[in-house]
């Protein structure tokens, strides 16, 4: 087999980047090892921002996004006895959406599989090689159980957090790591009720943080801060719905509960790895870095990758030149580093460590983004997201 880009990971980066080149005339194959169902089951984000919604529109995979996603002006911002909405609009002239990654998975696959480039499921064995010459290669399993060997001008390393790519990277360059994990995780639910706000409500409680949002009219998406250690089992509806109810308390304000049809509890770390290339191995997104959920950067930091990566790679196969390719081993890094601490200050903001200090600190600083309008400016340019080159 024989394609310009070889691209591991069909998560939205990998695909999203796919359908870039494609549009470009570029040829590539995405190379999967889960099935299409667990692909388009796996329940991640939820909010987009604006310059990820014109990407997927001007990729022509918008049309459902435009009819079902949910535009948003703002967010709540909340602590005992207040609730305070930020107009995004008003702050920065920009808005997000909610549209869950599992929807944009589903219309970039779809996509795909209606004669787009080859995407295939369930492989195994994939292993990168040759990357530092002009000829790299991915040899791989087939879901038949065949070996095979994809020639490549270019490998673009979009298999998350936990794929085979950016081992190679690091391996073969002097790369650098930066890590952070927090002490808290998230009790993530889905739940079959109309969501209780209009807009998400991130509130600071004594017994810790938690998260309203959505996916449409009818389905609720809450969050609940607990301790990495706890275990699912141990968290039964009931106690869920009753910790949310505590944590959202507000007067004159009720939380609606309804039958949970998903639970997790998802860990929270800051990762960044640099470079971001490795001769002709190109990484993007969750395979490059991982920031905390709060802030929704994770997705919007991947489209944002691809975006970049696109154009250089259309540059350096159409055009034959270099300068965006040699640029991207650390161009993306800026915005990477600015998502990093916009997700770290909010993760510090707004959840509990269990020392008083610090909770009077947080306080503090809610007060100001709920008075300051320089403050909330602050925080609603890095929500609804920063240019390309920050
Ligand atoms: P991924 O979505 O991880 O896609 C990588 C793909 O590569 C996957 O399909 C994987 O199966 C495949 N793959 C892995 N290894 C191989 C291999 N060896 N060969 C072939 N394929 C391989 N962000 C938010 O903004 N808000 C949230 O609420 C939120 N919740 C999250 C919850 C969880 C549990 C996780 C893990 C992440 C969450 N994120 C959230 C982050 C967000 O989902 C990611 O930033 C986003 O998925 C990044 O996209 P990606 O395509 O880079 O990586
Ligand atoms: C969602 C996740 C987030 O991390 C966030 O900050 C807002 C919303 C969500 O899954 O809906």
């Amino acid at each position: 087999m024989r394609t310009q880009v070889g691209i591991i990971g069909a998560g939205p980066a990998g695909l999203l980047l796919s359908r870039l080149l494609q549009l470009q005339g570029i040829d590539t194959v995405v190379l999967e090892n889960r099935s299409r169902d667990y692909v388009e089951a796996r329940i991640r984000a939820g909010i987009l921002e604006q310059h990820t919604v014109s990407t997927l529109i001007d990729a022509g995979v918008g049309d459902r996004l435009q009819r079902e996603g949910l535009p948003h002006d703002g967010i709540f911002l909340q602590y005992p006895g207040t609730r305070h909405h930020l107009d995004f609009p008003e702050l920065c002239g920009r808005k997000v959406w909610v549209y869950g990654q599992t929807e944009v998975t589903k219309d970039l696959i779809s996509a795909q599989l209606a004669g787009g480039p080859p995407l295939l499921f369930e492989v195994s064995d994939v292993t990168p090689e040759d990357v530092d010459t002009d000829h790299p290669r991915i040899r791989f399993t087939d879901a038949d159980g065949v070996s095979q060997v994809l020639e490549c001008d270019v490998i673009a390393g979009t298999d998350g957090f936990h794929g085979v790519s950016r081992p190679v990277v690091t391996a073969g360059t002097s790369g650098l790591l930066w890590e952070r994990t927090y002490p808290y995780a998230w009790l993530g639910i889905l739940a079959d009720v109309a969501p209780s706000e209009d807009e998400l409500v991130y509130a600071w409680h004594p017994d810790g943080f938690a998260l309203l949002s959505m996916r449409s009219p009818s389905v609720s998406r809450l969050y609940l801060q607990v301790d990495p250690d706890e275990k699912i089992e141990d968290w039964s509806d009931d106690r869920i719905w009753d910790g949310l109810s505590t944590r959202f308390a507000l007067d004159g304000w009720e939380l609606e509960t309804g039958p949970v049809t998903e639970k997790s509890i998802l860990p929270m770390r800051s990762f960044v790895s640099a470079p971001m290339r490795r001769g002709r191995l190109f990484l993007a997104g969750d395979a490059a870095h991982i920031v905390p959920p709060t802030g929704a950067k994770g997705l919007n930091l991947a489209v944002a990758d691809v975006t970049l990566l696109a154009t250089a790679l259309v540059r350096l196969l159409a055009e034959k030149q270099t300068d965006l390719v040699d640029s991207y081993r650390g161009r993306p890094l800026a915005r990477v580093w600015r998502c990093t601490h916009f997700s770290w200050w909010m993760t510090s903001m707004l959840h509990r460590s269990g020392d008083d200090f610090d909770a009077e600190l947080q306080l503090s600083q809610l007060r100001r983004v709920c008075s300051s309008e320089a403050a909330a400016r602050e925080l609603a340019e890095n929500y609804t997201g920063l240019p390309l080159d920050v």
